[in-house]
């Protein structure tokens, strides 16, 4: 597995690539690796000839008042990591060699981008849409690999790569939990031993709300049922927790054929994501 920070070398070892007719899978991650961002490389080097994981924490999509700089880094357990799943190329630039000048041109994300997570981190999907775009100019891969764990992250590079034209396919790989169902994340390790105990209950309330939307397509009773769960069961506080159409991140309506439940919960200072998304049976 070779670690490369420049452009100009991965790209070098991109273009070899495409000249012996390989493919190429992309795997965009901010590092921290767990089983969440292996499972996507080793999907990723199931399906591809050359799998190129990219680690870095892009300061573009961090608000002012978040974690950028406390955000978990371990380059060298994460290179760990990612070998052992077959990674063969990581790409972890510094900051100057992603953003070298303060050039002002922006990529604004549309409608999708104003609710759910974009409504409480302004510009968020502005700077995810930002660095995802020089990634995929950089690494030009055959498919671009991303979790549903971050599922309005995904629809909307979904949308990016239609309105743009990126010559690439989006493939989304579900959610890896831990046994208690928690959905893993990097943050996680943020969390006191007490607010990991109660964190399992974000999961619960989703597959509260679900089996009982499925059961009566009562949304109301079924956010009311999922938010007592996560009140009675936690100390957090819920940022949101929706029903939406799914990828379009629309209001549902009766002919909604795919849905999203989705929910941000701060538990202490951490805030957890989960999502299920989900068909009328
Ligand atoms: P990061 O949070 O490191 O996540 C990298 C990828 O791993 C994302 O596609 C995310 O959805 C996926 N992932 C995280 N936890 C997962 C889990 N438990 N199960 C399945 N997949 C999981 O998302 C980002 O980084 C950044 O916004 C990025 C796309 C790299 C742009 O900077």
């Amino acid at each position: 597995m070779k670690v490369v920070t420049a452009i100009a070398e991965l790209k070098s070892i991109i273009k070899n690539s495409k000249n012996e007719g390989e493919t190429i899978g992309l795997v965009p991650t901010m590092g921290y690796l767990h089983e969440g961002h292996l499972t996507l490389a080793s999907t990723a080097k199931r399906e591809n000839d050359l799998v190129v994981m990219s680690i870095f924490v892009n300061p573009t999509q961090f608000g002012p008042n978040e974690d950028f700089e406390s955000y978990p880094r371990d380059l060298d357990r994460d290179c760990k990591l990612a070998n052992s799943v077959g990674v063969d190329v990581i790409f972890a630039p510094s900051v100057e060699e992603m953003y070298p000048t303060d050039g002002g041109i922006s990529i604004r994300a549309g409608r999708q981008s104003e609710i759910l997570c974009g409504a409480s981190r302004p510009g968020h999907f502005d700077g995810v849409l930002q660095v995802v775009s020089k990634l995929f100019n950089i690494v030009e891969p055959t498919t671009a690999y991303f979790g549903q764990k971050d599922a309005q992250q995904v629809a909307i590079i979904q949308t990016l790569v239609r309105d743009f034209n990126f010559p690439l396919e989006i493939r989304t790989v579900p959610i890896v939990r831990e046994e208690d169902g928690l959905a893993k994340s990097s943050r996680n390790v943020y969390l006191s031993k007490q607010h990991r105990q109660e964190a399992p209950a974000i999961y619960e309330a989703l597959q509260i709300a679900k089996e009982h939307f499925l059961a009566t397509r009562e949304v109301k009773e079924a956010v009311a049922l999922a938010t007592n769960h996560i009140e009675k069961k936690t100390s957090g506080r819920i940022d949101y927790l929706q029903f939406l159409s799914y990828p379009d991140l629309s209001d549902i309506k009766e002919d909604t054929e795919q849905f999203l439940l989705a929910t941000a919960v701060y538990i202490g200072t951490t805030r957890l994501i989960d999502n299920i998304i989900f068909a009328l049976k």
